[in-house]
């Protein structure tokens, strides 16, 4: 591997093989998000305990001050909005390789929707990006997207779009945890996996669990954001995400941890 390619991986995966990214990168088509409707004060107090963000160009730009940040995963793909939910496959490349590059990006992510109309074009995609993008040395994080059949969350399609994403050259692959055979997933996918969150969750212990669970099979971390960001309490959510995935944290242990920050007692 080239030292520009392992110097950018190295930024997003730490020393102990792990990652916490944080996406705010929803806005792209779905416009301003509940929590994310100003994303630079959503994002801010959150930073310190980020190991990368996820975010588009235009958000980076007006809303992230260049002085103090954390490593950009810059998302490139897009073009579809909620308006069309049955054209969200039909995402095209937004940002070019050269933008990624005066914006200092470590990585760049871009959607794949296996099964849907648009499938062909996605993985289309997918591969012109890494072949653009390994010329530069900057991983591409291939994001596997259900757009609104969120049913699909399930071993057997995930593990499918997950090898495919890595046969096509991803570095990274954000795909969402599911509770029978996620280590199924992982163990096809032969580059690291990280989760995503998807839509809120009732409650945090449930989120702690699932973050746990996937660890324990396999994946190295998360790309997770409305979970975080949604909560009434964002910053003791990432704090207690952040020491199961960094520091083995049980999901008791993660709870207690939440507690205490939420009744300010860390
Ligand atoms: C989709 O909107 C984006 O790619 C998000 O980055 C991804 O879904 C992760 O965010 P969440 O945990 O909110 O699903």
């Amino acid at each position: 591997m080239d030292w520009g390619m392992k110097n950018r991986l190295s930024q997003l995966i730490q020393s102990d093989g792990k990652a916490l990214f944080l996406p705010i990168d929803h806005g792209y088509f779905q416009g301003p998000t509940r929590k994310l409707e100003e994303p630079g004060k959503t994002v801010d107090p959150l930073l310190p305990y980020a190991d990368a963000i996820m975010l588009t160009r235009g958000i980076l730009r007006s809303c992230v001050d260049p002085t103090k940040t954390k490593p950009i995963i810059l998302r490139v793909s897009g073009g579809t909005s909620m308006a069309r939910k049955e054209e969200l496959s039909h995402e095209g490349i937004t940002t070019s390789v050269r933008e990624a590059i005066r914006l200092n990006a470590s990585a760049v992510s871009l959607s794949i929707f296996v099964g849907s109309e648009h499938e062909h074009e996605s993985l289309l995609n997918l591969s012109n990006l890494v072949n653009e993008c390994e010329e530069y040395g900057i991983p591409v994080m291939a994001v596997t997207a259900v757009g609104a059949e969120l049913e699909k969350r399930e071993a057997r399609y995930l593990a499918l779009c997950c090898r495919i994403a890595a046969e096509l050259g991803a570095r990274v692959v954000k795909t969402y945890y599911c509770k029978e055979g996620f280590e199924k997933v992982v163990r096809g996918c032969p580059v690291p996996v990280v989760m995503a969150g998807g839509p809120k969750v009732d409650s945090e212990l449930e989120t702690f669990e699932f973050v746990h669970d996937g660890i324990q099979k396999g994946a190295i971390g998360v790309n997770l954001g409305r979970n975080v960001w949604q909560s009434d309490y964002p910053v003791a959510m990432i704090r207690a995400i952040r020491a199961i995935i960094h520091e083995n944290a049980t999901p008791k242990e993660a709870h207690d941890l939440f507690d205490s920050i939420k009744k300010g007692k860390q």
